[in-house]
């Protein structure tokens, strides 16, 4: 009985992953519970300071109002999920949802230890999750929707979830060419190693970087008054540390990490040396910073 019991659990798991190793956002389900969100997880800190305050940029914009109803996407490690909740209490409450489960466990320690209340977490992928339809007022995301299989079915799936009159509030990241921190650190991986450079439109941070394809998938969705305000900073590469701190710091993430590990690099010297090389004009002795550009982007459901 019990052999039988752990049998079916052990095929159960094996069908779950299974699916989600061959079903919509596959790949980034993957990535954001083995690399890059573990990754996240170890800098956390240095993640929220830099997108902070593009975030409380984005919730200004939603206009929230205490007693909503509020579903965060892509709440990664949860400070905007939180200061939403501070935002909608007293009678309110804010759902997160992420794919990443290292990413949620940090979410919700942080929730226990902040004493915010009416916030919950759950693992969720935001394109195919059956949330039932009209049950948020607003649906907020920092920097979180921009990493969909198929953005329209997500967005389809989102605009279900808000009650007629709801509102949609997000940032993501504008074009790569105007996000050097994006940009210069693969130019100079890709003197040595093929690497990909960040696109507009491809499942990724710059996915949804396009202001005229995104305004068409979410009037397809069937979102209306659509609007798109540019929204500028700067970016800390790193841990705001030295030169050197910060070329440790881009080896070990995204797109510079995932060449170096599909090319199989061993000795990353010559490698280090060219990011040193075209990161040493934006050194300072507060870090090494770069322009950002964002879109806030906000709509309605009819
Ligand atoms: C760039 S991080 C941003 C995290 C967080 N919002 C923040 O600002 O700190 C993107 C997040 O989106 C999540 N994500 C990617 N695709 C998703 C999907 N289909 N559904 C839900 N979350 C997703 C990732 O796991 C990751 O936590």
């Amino acid at each position: 009985m019990a052999g039988s019991a752990r049998r079916s659990e052990g095929s159960a798991r094996l069908w779950h992953m299974t699916t989600e190793a061959s079903g919509p956002n596959a790949k980034q389900i993957k990535l954001w519970n083995e690399v890059s969100g573990p990754n996240w997880v170890a800098q956390q800190e240095e993640f929220d300071e830099r997108l902070e305050a593009l975030g409380l940029a984005a919730m200004d914009r939603a206009r929230i109002e205490a007693g909503e109803r509020v579903l965060d996407i892509g709440c990664g490690t949860g400070q905007a999920t939180l200061e939403l909740a501070r935002r909608v209490s007293d009678g309110g409450s804010v759902l997160g949802i992420d794919i990443s489960a290292p990413m949620l466990d940090r979410a919700r320690s942080r929730a226990a230890e902040s004493g915010v209340r009416d916030v919950t977490f759950e693992k969720a992928d935001a394109q195919t999750f059956e949330f039932g339809p009209a049950r948020f007022d607003l649906i907020f995301s920092r920097f979180g929707v921009m990493f969909f299989d198929d953005p329209l079915a997500a967005f389809s799936n989102l605009r279900n979830a808000l009650r007629p009159g709801g509102r949609l509030a997000f940032v993501c990241w504008r074009d790569p060419e105007e996000n050097p921190w994006a940009t210069i650190a693969v130019d100079a991986v890709g003197q040595h190693i093929p690497i990909k450079r960040p696109k507009p439109g491809v499942p990724g941070p710059f996915g949804l970087a396009d202001s005229g394809d995104v305004a068409k998938i979410l009037d397809k969705a069937g979102f209306s008054n659509v609007g798109f305000e540019e929204a500028s900073g700067k970016n800390t590469l790193g841990t705001g540390g030295s030169l050197e701190d910060t070329v440790a710091h881009v080896l070990k993430l995204g797109m510079v990490a995932d060449a170096l590990r599909e090319a199989e690099v061993q000795d990353t010297t010559e490698i280090a040396a060219s990011i040193r090389e075209a990161f040493a004009r934006y050194a300072t002795p507060t870090g090494v910073h770069m322009n950002s550009a964002a879109w806030i982007v906000t709509a309605r459901s009819p």
